[in-house]
């Protein structure tokens, strides 16, 4: 099969949707009555939070999200737009969610690398005791079903994250893991299919997507 095209690069989306997208941004948000919202949380037009979700005090959410059942999403925690976070997700402090990111039903953010309950005298922690420890996801990511990311890494943008893994280092772009702890087993496109013949050219990273039925560039 000869692909459409001989490059895709990955600066441009394959079909321009801002027509589509600035009518879409008409309208509220819509909350489910029964999820909890801080008054000091933002939420852009168009998003849907449903039930029993809660949304901490200074979390910035984005336009046209979809944040399912039972999400919790920490204080100050930043989401951008077009991003579909599914049921019982837990997004803590320090975690920054690009647009267009897909984040699977009980995947588990953490925050804290070396997490205790009480200081060396036996007494509560508090928030002053301990040490967040920021994590990306950038534009385009998917992470799988129960997936657990580590604090400190970065997934890069487009890459795709098994069902279940344990991710400990950072994603590079493009980069389908599975397992724990995570290892890269292929790299995937935009669509999140598997690429083929991967392969350098003249600097570049190109892959082979027989879906889109074109070569892409997932240069890093
Ligand atoms: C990772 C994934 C994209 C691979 O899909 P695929 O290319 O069709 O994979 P295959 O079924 O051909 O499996 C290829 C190999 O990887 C293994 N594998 C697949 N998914 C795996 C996972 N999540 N963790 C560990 N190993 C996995 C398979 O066992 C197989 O190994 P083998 O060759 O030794 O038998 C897919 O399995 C996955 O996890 N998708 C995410 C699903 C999800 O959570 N969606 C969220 C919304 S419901
Ligand atoms: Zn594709």
């Amino acid at each position: 099969m000869m692909p459409r095209e001989l490059v895709r690069t990955d600066g441009k989306p394959d079909r321009d949707d801002s027509a589509e997208s600035d009518s879409m941004k008409i309208g509220p948000p819509v909350i489910h009555p029964t999820a909890i919202i801080s008054e000091q949380a933002e939420i852009g037009a168009g998003t849907h939070i449903w039930a029993f979700a809660q949304v901490r005090e200074y979390a910035v959410i984005g336009d046209h999200c979809n944040i399912g059942k039972g999400v919790y999403v920490d204080a100050r925690v930043q989401i951008g737009s077009n991003v579909k976070i599914q049921n019982n997700v837990s997004v803590f402090e320090g975690v920054t969610v690009a647009d267009g990111v897909f984040i699977g039903p009980h995947v588990c953010f953490t925050n804290d690398l070396f997490p205790r309950a009480i200081n060396l005298d036996g007494t509560l922690k508090g928030a002053e005791d301990w040490l967040i420890t920021p994590t990306e996801v950038e534009y385009g990511a998917s992470i799988g079903a129960a997936a657990v990311v580590r604090c400190g890494v970065t997934i890069g943008r487009f890459a795709l994250v098994g069902a279940g893994a344990i991710v400990t280092r950072d994603v590079a772009p493009h980069a389908l893991v599975v397992g724990s702890p995570a290892r890269q087993i292929g790299y995937v496109c935009r669509c999140a299919y598997l690429l083929e013949r991967v392969h350098e050219e003249d600097g570049r990273l190109l892959g082979f997507c027989p879906r889109c039925d074109l070569v892409r560039d997932i240069t890093p």
